[in-house]
């Protein structure tokens, strides 16, 4: 294989191309919410996946410098929120738009059987527990036990693609 003759260039290509499949990857949109030191805490994530149905469990990669990174630990109860259409205004402020101690203003909540925020009318509310953190690079992947859903009527989820809502 030929090497680069401008191993700078390459890895600069690498990082926008990167960017630009991941920007092509539409995907749907959750709340994960976890409780923090005395007030609960939440971040938008589209890396939400489907892990296993036996035992049901998800993974969501999390920033290690996102806020709730601290309050992600073995055991804990997380409440994972799927989004609907009409709720991008919920993703943008859990996405950063708004200071994290006012982002339960935006949307309605209710509290879950542990005492999580769980959002009204979204798609899906998944109530979990964490397994297991694993660190990888600038973020961790967080395995988490669904141990009870409600779901909405209608399937009509929020859907993010190259950078934008559709
Ligand atoms: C649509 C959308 C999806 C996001 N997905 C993720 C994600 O999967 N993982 C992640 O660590 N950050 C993700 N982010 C960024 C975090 O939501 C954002 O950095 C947030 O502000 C972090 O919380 P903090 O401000 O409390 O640190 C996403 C943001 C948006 C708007």
């Amino acid at each position: 294989m030929a090497s680069s003759p401008d191993r700078t260039l390459a890895v600069a290509d690498m990082a926008t191309d990167f960017r630009g499949a991941m920007r092509r990857l539409a995907s749907g949109v959750a709340i994960v919410v976890a409780q923090g030191a005395g007030a609960p805490v939440g971040m938008a994530a589209t890396s939400v996946t489907s892990l296993t149905m036996d035992p049901p469990a998800i993974l969501v990669c999390v920033n290690q410098s996102a806020g709730i990174h601290p309050c992600l630990t073995p055991g804990s109860p997380i409440s994972v929120n799927i989004l609907s259409r009409h709720q991008r205004d919920v993703s943008a402020a859990f996405g950063g738009a708004v200071a994290r101690e006012k982002r339960f203003e935006v949307g309605q909540w209710s509290i879950d059987d542990h005492g999580l925020p769980t959002l009204d009318e979204a798609q899906a509310n998944l109530a979990c527990t964490i397994g297991n953190i694993m660190p990888f690079g600038t973020h961790s992947i967080v395995v988490a036990h669904v141990t009870a859903i409600r779901l909405s009527a209608a399937v009509e989820p929020l859907i993010y693609q190259d950078g934008q809502y559709l």
